[in-house]
């Protein structure tokens, strides 16, 4: 069973969220080799966008194998957010996304992100001027439960004006702006957002295992659901959330130390071949510690990934600690306290 939103027919229900600063393109490919079959660029603004900020544009990085793949816009001016979705939609993006989730002080003090779900006028501008500047591509809009609110009254109204806008699906976060990360998603805020409305309704916030999928699925009546965090360092658990979904009988085998290590490595390749040896040396400082939740001695590599920029040491680290797990080494875990 798939998950169709507007004319993206995608084959599997899980998908993986925008994660600033995390999924870059080497993320992506990692991701997509083991399973992972829709993603997200992190969130780009669409003030730099539309500034031609080198930074932001060195975002857009893609490759033919990384679709189909959707882009976030993160903004607050329907003006500019029209003109920045445009210039998305002439790249060949499969989806045009807007960010009503973002938690971060500087953010929302510009208005932006979780600080529209406190201005639903102005969102549904934003929402009709993005649909208005791209006909031929889905548009969707992410948001939090609420910004103080815990009620997940302020999803309900803006998803309902999405849809009036003509937007193709929402994805609802159940925290509110107020509680960041802390405490635990609500999922029960997530099915009042479903019954609300007719376009599809993606589910996201602490799902970590097929079990919680099916949970999020029963609780919310949700469509699909989106990974955020635990997607970090485990590229084998879309496989895992879809074959639960899909009642498979045959579960997707637990990966093996030997193909975690060679994940990371592949993972630590494409990032040199994609961003440069620096930029690949300091990023590798919170990709390890993402393969490396939960295992034993964990902490004297990171600290040694932390303190060289030789691409080539780092590689030898990696596998030096990894050659020394035991087999039954415990299986990957997200890294939960992990924060945008
Ligand atoms: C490091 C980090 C970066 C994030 N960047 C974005 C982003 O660019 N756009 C967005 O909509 N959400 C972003 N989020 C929020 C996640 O996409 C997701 O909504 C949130 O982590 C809850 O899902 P989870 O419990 O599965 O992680 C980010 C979260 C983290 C931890």
């Amino acid at each position: 069973m798939g998950l169709a939103i507007g004319s993206l027919a995608l084959p599997s229900r899980v998908i993986q969220s925008p994660l600033a600063a995390c999924s870059d393109l080497p993320f992506r490919l990692v991701a997509r080799r083991r399973g992972l079959g829709f993603c997200f660029l992190e969130m780009v603004s669409a003030q730099s966008l539309t500034r031609a900020n080198e930074k932001t544009l060195r975002m857009l990085q893609s490759s033919p194998e990384d679709r189909p793949l959707g882009a976030q816009l993160i903004g607050c001016d329907p003006g500019m957010m029209a003109e920045a979705a445009a210039l998305l939609a002439e790249r060949g993006f499969d989806l045009i996304d807007m960010n009503l989730g973002c938690p971060v002080k500087k953010v929302v003090s510009n208005g932006e992100g979780s600080a529209l779900l406190k201005d639903p006028d102005r969102a549904e501008r934003v929402f009709r001027a993005v649909r208005g500047a791209v006909k031929s591509l889905p548009v969707t809009v992410k948001m939090r439960k609420g910004f103080q609110d815990p009620s997940g009254d302020e999803a309900v109204e803006l998803a309902r004006r999405a849809q009036d806008a003509g937007l193709d699906a929402v994805t609802v976060h159940g925290r509110t702006q107020a509680q960041q990360y802390s405490g635990r998603a609500d999922w029960e805020a997530i099915g009042r957002v479903k019954r609300a409305v007719k376009i599809p309704v993606i589910g996201n916030g602490d799902v970590l295992s097929a079990e919680d999928a099916r949970r999020l699925f029963e609780v919310s009546g949700c469509d699909g659901v989106m990974i955020g965090r635990g997607g970090l360092g485990n590229p084998w658990i879309y496989r895992a959330l879809d074959a639960g979904l899909r009642g498979l009988r045959e579960k997707p085998p637990v990966p093996t130390v030997a193909e975690r290590k060679a994940a990371l490595l592949e993972h630590f390749d494409l990032e040199r071949r994609h961003l440069g040896d620096r930029q690949a040396a300091l990023n590798m400082r919170r990709i390890s510690v993402w393969y490396t939740q939960g295992l034993p001695h964990n902490k004297a590599v990171r600290v040694a990934v932390c303190s060289t920029m030789d691409c080539g040491e780092i590689e030898r680290l990696l596998r030096e600690f990894f050659d020394r797990l035991p087999a039954d080494a415990p299986p990957p875990q997200a890294p939960v306290l992990l924060t945008e």
